[in-house]
């Protein structure tokens, strides 16, 4: 029971990684909050939690936007005392455009759902964390975040986004007992091409020989173990990294 007694939020966490990671720090023992814009999805997954023996609930939340944030914190503080680990997973795909095709709500949209959020959730949970001296966020970022043909130039720049803003975090709070980390996973078997609302041929054409590479597909359970690490005291002295979990992909 490496999570015993710790509350977590997960959001993103009715399906994919976000719902491994959920189901994971349950059975080690985390009262897990399990958020998502899909409430049926979200407690499908708190049944789960339950059917092996853990606590969980599930809270509606779009990420995208501030109110929802504030209540999906607030929430679990109320209901559990309060907040030991903040897993920011929620994010969408783009459609593979670059950046001569781009459309302002579209790239809007990716960035409000994959790095606004982030900062936003991240903002929301550092007062508690600062208040225990103790905390851990977890941003899962993607192969995107540091190599530069793995989607769109919209999700692209958004999960590098993300990852400055992980190692940006890491370093101003190190002495404050908050670490931060972010998981750059490659190629995963999830839903997250449901978020796609069309593929861009120019883009998708572009991408194609790179996937050529890529030694295999994970499975959400792969990247859950990652997170699973980050989360618990065996990481303690892993800080403001960007752990690579894609079978060697990014290593060609
Ligand atoms: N699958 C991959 O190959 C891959 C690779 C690298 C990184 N990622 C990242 O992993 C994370 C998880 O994605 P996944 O692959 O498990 O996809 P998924 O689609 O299976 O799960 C994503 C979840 O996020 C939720 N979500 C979407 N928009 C939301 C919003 N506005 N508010 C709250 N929840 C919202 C969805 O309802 C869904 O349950 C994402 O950040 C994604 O960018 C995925």
């Amino acid at each position: 029971m490496r999570l015993e007694n710790k509350v977590a939020v997960v959001t993103g966490a009715a399906s994919g990684m976000g719902k491994s990671i959920a189901v994971l720090y349950g059975k080690e023992g985390a009262k897990v909050v399990v958020s998502d814009i899909n409430e049926e999805g979200a407690n499908q997954t708190v049944d789960e939690i339950k059917a092996n023996g853990g606590d969980a609930i599930a809270i509606m939340a779009n990420v995208a936007k501030e109110e929802d944030i504030q209540n999906l914190i607030d929430t679990a503080v109320n209901t559990y005392g309060t907040l030991d680990i903040l897993v920011n997973n929620a994010g969408i795909m783009d459609n593979f455009e670059p950046a001569g095709d781009i459309e302002d709500d579209k790239w809007e949209r990716v960035f409000a759902i994959n790095t606004t959020s982030v900062m936003r959730a991240t903002r929301k949970a550092i007062p508690i964390f600062l208040e225990k001296e103790k905390g851990v966020i977890i941003n899962v970022a993607s192969a995107g975040g540091l190599q530069g043909a793995r989607a769109g130039a919209a999700y692209t720049a958004s999960k590098h986004a993300v990852v400055g803003f992980t190692k940006n975090t890491g370093f101003m709070y190190a002495q404050k007992g908050i670490r931060c980390n972010a998981i750059a996973p490659g190629g995963v078997e999830t839903n997250i091409s449901s978020s796609m609302t069309g593929v861009n041929q120019f883009g998708i054409g572009r991408i194609q020989p790179g996937l050529g590479f890529n030694p295999r597909i994970g499975k959400p359970e792969e990247i859950a173990n990652v997170a699973l690490f980050l989360a618990s005291d065996e990481s303690s002295f892993v800080n403001g990294a960007v752990i690579t979990a894609d079978a060697g992909w990014t290593s060609y």
